[in-house]
């Protein structure tokens, strides 16, 4: 699902984010990334998700060369990869259900079809209940969710997450992770970017550890 060959990037002159990282990440695969702060973690799920072009070296996702694609195919290419980042802000004037269903309008599916899948993604993450609040009256935990609700709502063939449980107590972590694992079992490669030790260990999957920039398997 995710082949990458000697990609560095490099955002400036002083310092290399990432330095000939060469792995893979088979498709139905579920999978994390790990390193400490710094080792270059988020920068390569920017190069993934073509937020962000390597400096050198090249990464196939689903088959197709990200880095090679024509700028009026990075739609479509992010629409079949679900992303939960960190930074990934909720639109604050809307409701949970419409922030989830928005992709889909997007996209111009019918209205019905819209809140349909939006409620049923809503229910996934257990926040049905919720679907006409607005983000500022949730906690959160509660808005990590929303976030996920949304990145899962296109069934993407692969799912990115940037320290999806960084800001939630241990209880809803496990739960975040639990609700990955049914989406993996869907058939959804998962990769999760984190420096959570505990989690990594209980969970039980491979994981790829990046140092300076490197891979260290
Ligand atoms: N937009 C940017 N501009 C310049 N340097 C950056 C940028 N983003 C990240 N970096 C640098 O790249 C390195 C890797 O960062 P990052 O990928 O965020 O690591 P991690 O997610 O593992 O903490 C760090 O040294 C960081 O300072
Ligand atoms: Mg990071």
């Amino acid at each position: 699902m995710i082949q990458a060959f000697h990609v560095y990037k490099q955002y400036d002159r002083e310092s290399v984010a990432l330095s000939d990282i060469t792995l893979h990440v088979e498709k139905g695969e579920f999978c994390f990334l790990t390193g400490p702060s710094g080792a270059g973690k988020t920068t390569f799920l920017k190069l993934v998700f073509r937020e962000e072009l390597p400096s050198q070296g090249q990464i196939l996702v689903g088959g197709r060369n990200v880095t090679a694609i024509p700028e009026a195919q990075i739609p479509e290419l992010r629409r079949s990869i679900g992303v939960v980042f960190q930074d990934f802000k909720l639109l604050k004037r809307k409701t949970i259900l419409e922030n989830v269903a928005f992709v889909l309008r997007i996209l111009a599916v019918p209205h019905k079809e819209q809140k349909r899948r939006a409620f049923n993604a809503l229910k996934a993450v257990g926040l049905h209940h919720k679907m006409h609040a607005y983000p500022m009256q949730l906690s959160g935990g509660e808005q990590q969710r929303v976030a996920i609700a949304r990145a899962l709502i296109n069934e993407p063939m692969l799912l990115l997450a940037d320290e999806p449980t960084g800001n939630l107590d241990p209880g809803m972590a496990q739960e975040i992770m639990t609700l990955f694992q049914e989406v993996n079992a869907r058939g959804t490669t998962v990769l999760v970017a984190t420096h959570d030790r505990e989690m990594i260990q209980r969970m039980g999957k491979r994981v790829i550890t990046i140092q300076r920039g490197r891979v260290n398997e």
